[in-house]
């Protein structure tokens, strides 16, 4: 008799010590704090209930969800917001197994409305700090440029940003792809890397895999957020696993947001055969469904998921992370000594 490989259990996926490294904080936002929020600030939602806003939730594509997105998000007003969004999103990461998180925000997503950067990051890292001193997880904060909005408007953050905090530890890119190539964003992202920021972009989302290569040799990114469609290009599948590119994958919004038909037709296992550091993510979880060992859950039961594979996209997830090396080892014994 063969023994088959243990198959993790729902408890086992959420206790794995795991790093969140596709994570928006305005993803966060679940329909019941959304209320709460516009009722503190003043602000009334184009919607009646909690359930009314959460029967928006059916996207047909990134499109859609960008925009319920960027409309909701507008509650988001003062520090105390922000500190408030953030502290509830590590309270349920933490009870799924988040040890570290590496959070984008959007700054332009809220300067352009007349929140300050300051007011964003004041909150968010009161909450992070908060979160390592209370829970023991860790994080670095990546800024995310808005590739559907001027690149000027781009460079003008960066220059704001790189004044203002010590905790972004990277840059990334991410809205509306199709037809926003990261070649836009090269100037940019050079300065980035130039003053020591680590450096990610969305690609291989909704667009090409020709965007992929365009992250990897023009903006120099480290990882590549989702980069699904890579799958539909064996000689980029064969440059990501040869140079150990991590891939930031995001199974529930996938499906949610369409860009595969369904989870059992997910590449994620393809890729991860083929050799690719395949990490698993959550993306927006207020909008898909699930946040990070939900969507281990979901892996395990539409492609299957040994102890063995949960394992590796654990460890990807804490070596492809921007943590110190101490950090990093720390975890990765923590691993060691988790069992399905
Ligand atoms: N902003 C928030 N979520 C996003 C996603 N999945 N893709 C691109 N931009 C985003
Ligand atoms: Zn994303």
């Amino acid at each position: 008799m063969t023994d088959t490989p243990a198959t993790p259990s729902d408890a086992a996926l959420y206790a794995l010590p795991k790093a969140e490294l596709h994570l928006h904080i305005e993803g966060t936002l679940e329909p019941d704090l959304a209320f709460e929020l516009a009722a503190r600030n003043g602000i009334r939602l184009p919607y009646d209930t909690v359930d009314d806003l959460r029967r928006q939730y059916d996207f047909s594509d990134l499109q859609s969800f960008l925009d319920l997105y960027y409309e909701t998000l507008d509650v988001l007003r003062t520090e105390a917001d922000f500190a408030e969004l953030t502290r509830r999103y590590v309270a349920t990461a933490a009870a799924q197994g988040v040890r570290h998180v590496e959070p984008f925000f959007d700054p332009q997503a809220h300067t352009s409305r007349g929140v300050a950067l300051e007011t964003v990051l004041g909150g968010m890292t009161a909450a992070l700090d908060e979160a390592e001193r209370d829970l023991g997880v860790t994080s670095g904060i990546i800024l995310s440029f808005l590739r559907d909005r001027p690149v000027e408007e781009a460079e003008a953050t960066l220059t704001a940003a790189l004044q203002r905090s010590d905790r972004i530890i990277a840059v990334g890119l991410d809205s509306a792809e199709v037809g926003y190539p990261p070649a836009l964003f090269e100037k940019v992202f050079a300065r980035a890397r130039d003053a020591g920021l680590h450096a990610v972009a969305h690609a291989g989302e909704e667009g090409p895999p020709e965007y992929v290569l365009e992250a990897l040799d023009l903006l120099e990114v480290e990882r590549i957020d989702h980069g699904i469609r890579s799958a539909e290009s064996p000689g980029l599948v064969d440059r990501l696993a040869r140079d150990r590119i991590p891939l930031t994958i995001c199974p529930l919004s996938n499906v949610r947001l369409r860009t595969v038909p369904e989870l059992a037709a997910h590449p994620l296992r393809r890729l991860d055969a083929a050799g690719v550091r395949v990490t698993i993510n959550s993306d927006d979880p207020a909008y898909f469904g699930g946040y990070l060992g939900d969507n281990f859950i979901a892996v395990r039961d539409a492609l299957g998921m040994t102890e063995a594979e949960a394992r590796r996209y654990a460890r990807n997830s804490l070596t492809a992370s921007f943590a110190p090396e101490e950090r990093v080892a720390e975890l990765l014994a923590e691993l060691d000594a988790w069992r399905a």
